[in-house]
């Protein structure tokens, strides 16, 4: 799938009403002493709506941050990548807000959120109660199933982060 396909897939496509996204489990891992995850969890609002938050704590300031994100349909054994974009400079895009993916993503999280400025990060960022509805998350008619949303992070040239959501579309 390319860039402006998916956008289209999440922004003008209707919202099947009757199909429903349920997050299952959210994973951060680092292997960076220099950042640490102390928080990263799904909240159950209620049936129709849940929440993610993400603490990070960073030790030193990060001035370089480099990610590559793939959507994964997990399906009878079978991973099928729908999506992926590799080695997108983080830093360079909130000068330049250029990759439309990205800047559809940060549109929708920046009002959970601390990061409001370019690099570099400092103390912490987080994510706070970021709701995930039904309505904003999938609108193609897409395969029900199981998917995840796995990102990997290289912060300062040298460390890796990774975080990983999945969630089920019935
Ligand atoms: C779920 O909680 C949200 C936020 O409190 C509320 O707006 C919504 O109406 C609730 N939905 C149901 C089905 O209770
Ligand atoms: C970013 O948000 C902080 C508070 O979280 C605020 O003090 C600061 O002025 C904001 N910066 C910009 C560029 O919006
Ligand atoms: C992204 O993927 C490319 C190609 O597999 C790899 O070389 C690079 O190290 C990865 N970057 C991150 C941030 O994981």
């Amino acid at each position: 799938m390319h860039q402006l396909e998916l956008l289209l897939l999440l922004s003008i496509i209707p919202l099947n009403v009757h199909s429903k996204v349920t997050l299952t489990k959210i994973v951060c891992t680092s292997k960076y002493p220099m950042m640490i995850y102390e928080k990263c969890l799904i909240e159950r609002v209620n049936r129709s709506l849940s929440t993610i938050t993400l603490q990070q704590k960073l030790l030193q300031p990060i001035r370089s941050v480099y990610l590559n994100l793939s959507i994964v349909h997990f399906s009878k054994g079978l991973n099928r990548v729908l999506y992926k974009f590799n080695n997108v400079d983080v830093c360079d895009f909130f000068v330049k807000r250029r990759h439309p993916v990205i800047r559809f993503l940060f549109e929708y999280i920046k009002k959970f959120s601390n990061v409001n400025h370019s690099c570099p990060f400092q103390d912490y960022i987080f994510l706070r109660n970021m709701a995930i509805k039904n309505a904003d998350l999938i609108r193609a008619p897409i395969p029900k199933g199981e998917y995840g949303v796995m990102t990997s992070w290289k912060l300062n040239g040298i460390g890796d982060a990774e975080v990983k959501g999945f969630g089920v579309y019935d």
